[in-house]
This record gives structure tokens, sequence and C-alpha cells, in this order.
């Protein structure tokens, strides 16, 4: 039976990194529209602050790469609301545009994108699974990306660091569910959605192929084979499901949420 009002997941308690922008900033509105009691997490106070009173989340400043920083906010999360049942590792980084080829990327490149996009992910699992076991069970959604399915010459260390969410995913999923904590896991590959994240990456690489931006975004639309970019409800829409009850039997998926861009290879 479909649940009224669209409450989905109402009186759960759900944790959104990065927030404060696009995507998270999406995520965390959805959520409260269907029932949940949230709370984000951004690494920039300012928005991130004000965005959360507006929507009326709770707020934390949190450097997801920091672990000593995920044990405190798990720890107030559950001072305050006993529980964690949502867990969104959506936080991330798209690292530099310019010169980032096999050959190119500096070992300090990498290892930055590394520990933003991939090592929060395992950091936030890690910490968070005994939360929701003890809560009776819950959802992680890890954000990754088409990137960690296709080749990414131009952004090498994206494209790794998204491929790692991936496959830890399938092992965090596996190992809750094989010990009977009732935590799913599952992981979300957005295409191209409209945030500050994919205006930047026009701006660099215009700025690098010499053109105005308007053609290199032009470029990329020609790659979606449903013809517009995304948009943050997109991805907000198919986090909400995986959040709900109503994806209890999944665990260890991938969710492609991209206007067909994988059908280009
Ligand atoms: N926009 C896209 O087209 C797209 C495509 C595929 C995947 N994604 C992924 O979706 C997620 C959200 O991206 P977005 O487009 O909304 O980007 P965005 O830049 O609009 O938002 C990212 C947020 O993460 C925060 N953040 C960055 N580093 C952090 C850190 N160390 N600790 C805590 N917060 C931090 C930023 O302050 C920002 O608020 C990212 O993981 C991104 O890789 C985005």
């Amino acid at each position: 039976m479909l649940l009224e009002n669209n409450q989905r997941v109402k009186d759960k308690v759900a944790l959104i990194t990065g927030g404060g922008s696009g995507i998270g900033l999406a995520i965390a509105s959805v959520m409260i529209e269907a029932g949940a009691k949230t709370i984000i997490t951004d690494i920039q106070a300012e928005p991130g602050q004000r965005l959360a009173k507006e929507i009326g989340a709770d707020f934390f400043q949190q450097d997801v790469s920091n672990e000593a920083r995920w044990i405190d906010v798990l720890q107030q999360i559950n001072e305050k609301y006993g529980r964690l049942d949502i867990l969104v590792n959506n936080a991330g980084i798209s690292g530099k545009a310019l010169g980032t080829d096999p050959e190119t990327t500096s070992l300090e490149e990498w290892q930055k994108v590394q520990k933003i996009n991939s090592d929060s992910v395992f950091l936030g699992c890690k910490n968070a699974i005994n939360t929701m076991r003890n809560s009776g069970g819950g959802s992680i959604i890890n954000m990754s990306s088409i990137a960690s399915i296709v080749a990414t010459p131009f952004i090498t260390s994206y494209g790794a660091s998204k491929a790692a969410v991936r496959q830890l995913t399938m092992s965090v999923a596996m190992h809750c569910a094989t010990s009977g904590s009732k935590v799913r896991c599952n992981s979300v590959h957005p295409g191209q959605i409209k945030t500050p994240m994919l205006e930047k990456l026009f701006l660099e690489a215009s700025n690098q192929a010499g053109i105005p931006v308007e053609d290199m975004e032009q470029n990329f639309l020609g790659k979606i084979p449903l013809g517009e970019f995304g948009e943050p409800n997109d991805i907000a829409y198919m986090v909400l499901f995986l959040a709900s009850d109503e994806a209890k039997h999944i665990t260890g998926a991938q969710f492609v949420v991209d206007g067909g861009m994988q059908l280009n290879g």
C-alpha cells in the first residue's frame, strides 16, 4: 500500500553530508517534506547553517574526512535523537578539471580527492553502522557518479574516488546483511546535475579549451540522450526511495540517474 501524504520517512532520523549546496540541500529538503528529522553537515558553516535553518534541519559543521569529527557528530545526534535511520554520504569535490589526465595528475591532487570523496564515505559507514544497528536498522546511501562506471581521463582522480565508493558500498551492504544489523547500503550514480559543482567544471573546461562557457555547456548537453541536464531533485527522489521502507529488499545495488548518458558508453 502506498503511504498517505508521501510521508515515506516519517519520524526517521536522517543525516546528510554536504547538505549546504546542490544535491545535498535538495535531499535534505525532500527528507523534511517526507517527514524525517533531518540533520545536515557541511565543511562550510555559511551558507550551511543559514540554509539548514531555512528548511528546518539541524546543522553541524563537519569535515567528512576527519574521523574524530564523525565520532563527535554521531554522538551528538545520538544524544539528541537517540537513533540514526538514514545516512547519506553526499559531500564531495570534483577536484581540478585542468591537467588531471593520468600522466599529469599530481600525487597531491590524487590524494586530496580520494580523501574527501572516498575516505570520507568509508569513515561515515564505519562509524554510523553501530548507531544504526542499535536503532533497529537503517539505510546508507553513498553518492557515487557515473564517473565510477565510464572512463574519465579528464578527471582521473574523481572517477577513481567514485569507483571506490561504488565498491565499498557493496562490501558494507554484504557485511551488514550477513551480520544481522538490518542496515542496507546502496550507491547512487548521478550523470550531469545542474549544481555549483557542475558550473565550476563547465567554467574550468571552457577556459582550458579556450571556448565560451555556453559552448562548453552545449558540448556536455550533447552527451545526454534525454536532452536536459538533471536537477538536484532528480537525485533527491531516488535517495528518498532508497531511504524509505519501500526499498527494504534493496541492498548493495547501484542506481544510475543520468538522462541516459551511460547508453553512450
Ligand atoms: N553535480 C553533478 O553533476 C554530480 C554528478 C555526479 C556525482 N555528483 C556527486 O554528488 C555530490 C554532491 O555534489 P553537488 O553537485 O551537489 O556539489 P556541490 O559542490 O554543489 O556541493 C557539495 C557540498 O559538499 C561540501 N563539501 C565539500 N568538501 C567537504 C568536506 N570535506 N566535508 C564536508 N562537506 C564538504 C561543499 O561545501 C558543498 O556544500 C558529490 O559527492 C558529487 O561528487 C555530482
